[in-house]
């Protein structure tokens, strides 16, 4: 249930500080990507470079230091998580939350976090009775921010009463639980067809005009949306990759006819997303027979292939269309141009120049084009990534539409 989750872990500066190391080291062991945010008084009880190694990412301690991306760190960070959890929460965050106090780099991303945010209280019981702090816990309940503990035991200053931090084995399993549950909610009985791989345009009956495509990001794609509970159909040119379990596959090898089998079933699909590397044009004969190497010059005719992505975009109802641009120059503009020409809600566009890019890596660098012409840049990251940003992505402007 963790296996690719983006974590995002605050450390405030209680006792209990200590623990969150077995919180990182467990979500990590469970595939989880985390990045800690320790507040000034949590470097007093540990050192960022625990939880760096630990996490294997950087650790955020000031909202001033040199960025570790070129983002604006503490926005962009918020953007990428997928649950945001406070452990321990001493009185002090509990109460800057509570207001709104953005004053150092924790307190701001909070703030900015969209996803859910979880926090494990842990303090003195005194402190955890005070009115105060029973008021901010009051405000943050209707706020839905999860509480996780606190539980009733020894604590370290000696007495034995409420506010000890829950067990970092529980709060893992309290993070389980949850996307468990969100995994069965977010997409489930929604149709989504994913296109991938690069179609082959035949010449003879042994050679055809192809492209470099692996269909790597497709498949990531179909993956991700059916681990949100999607009904996924992924209509496949030829590829090396296993099908993610649970994904209907359709092979094609012609756009022709990842042409057909698309519009064929379009009427009743969701969301539509085309990773496919779709060949423009196909030689206007196919020869029946091998064709015989005569050493001299060949000239080849070739055709346009119909637009898929043009013609889903003139019969859209009600499907929410994604395209996909991979270009070698201004991919930005040519992006835009393209998703406007085509009429699609979102367009993913890459650099395929990029180191780290493009065909047959693992890795991609993307941005996300949005119709009302914003857009978010993505670091290098996995094709998974990716693809499960991308889920994100599109879950919540589908939730907006609605709302
Ligand atoms: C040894 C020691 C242990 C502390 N333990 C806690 C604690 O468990 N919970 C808490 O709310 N505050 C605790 N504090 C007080 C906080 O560190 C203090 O309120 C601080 O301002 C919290 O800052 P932060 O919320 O930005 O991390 C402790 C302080 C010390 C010196």
């Amino acid at each position: 249930m963790l296996e690719g989750k983006r974590i995002l872990l605050g450390v405030t500066g209680g006792i209990a500080a200590y623990k969150s190391v077995e919180i990182v080291s467990r979500l990590r062991k469970k595939g989880a990507e985390v990045y800690v945010v320790m507040t000034k008084s949590a470097t007093e009880f540990v050192t960022p470079i625990t939880f760096r190694s630990i996490s294997a990412n950087p650790v955020y301690t000031s909202m001033f230091d040199e960025p570790k991306t070129w983002n604006i760190e503490h926005i962009s960070l918020a953007e990428q998580v997928d649950v945001a959890l406070v452990a321990p929460a001493t009185a002090n965050i509990l109460a800057k939350m509570a207001t709104g106090i953005a004053d150092d780099f924790l307190s701001t991303v909070l703030l900015a976090v969209k996803s859910p945010i979880f926090v494990a209280p842990a303090m003195n019981d005194a402190m955890y009775h005070h009115p105060a702090t029973q008021k901010n816990l009051g405000t943050l309940q209707e706020r839905d921010i999860r509480f996780i503990g606190p539980t009733k035991g020894f604590q370290a200053c000696g007495t034995e009463g409420d506010g000890r931090m829950s067990e970092p084995l529980d709060i893992v399993e309290e993070l389980e639980n949850y996307f468990t549950q969100h995994k069965t909610r977010e997409m489930s009985g929604k149709k989504v067809l994913v296109t991938a791989g690069g179609t082959r345009e035949p010449l003879d009956p042994v050679r055809y005009i192809g492209n470099f495509s692996s269909g790597k990001m497709g498949y990531a794609i179909a993956q991700a949306f059916a681990e949100v509970g999607a009904q996924v159909t992924l209509v496949s040119a030829p590829s090396e990759i296993a099908v993610p379990s649970g994904v209907e596959v359709v092979q094609i090898s012609t756009a022709e006819e990842m042409y057909s089998e698309v519009l064929q079933r379009f009427p009743e699909q969701d969301i539509v997303v085309k990773a496919a590397a779709v060949a423009d044009y196909r030689p206007v004969v196919r020869e029946t027979q091998k064709m015989k190497k005569s050493g001299q010059r060949l000239q080849l005719e070739l055709v346009p292939n119909p637009d898929i992505l043009t013609t889903l975009g003139q019969k859209k109802q009600h499907q929410f269309i994604v395209g996909f641009a991979a270009e070698t120059q201004n991919p930005l503009d040519n992006g835009l141009e393209k998703m406007k020409r085509k009429n699609s809600d979102m367009l993913v566009v890459n650099d395929v120049t990029l180191p780290g890019a493009g065909f047959g890596t693992d890795t991609n660098i993307v941005s996300f084009l949005f119709a009302n012409g914003s857009r978010r840049d993505l670091p290098k990251m996995s094709k998974l990534e990716i693809a499960r940003q991308l889920v994100k992505e599109i879950a919540n402007l589908r939730s907006k539409t609605k709302e």
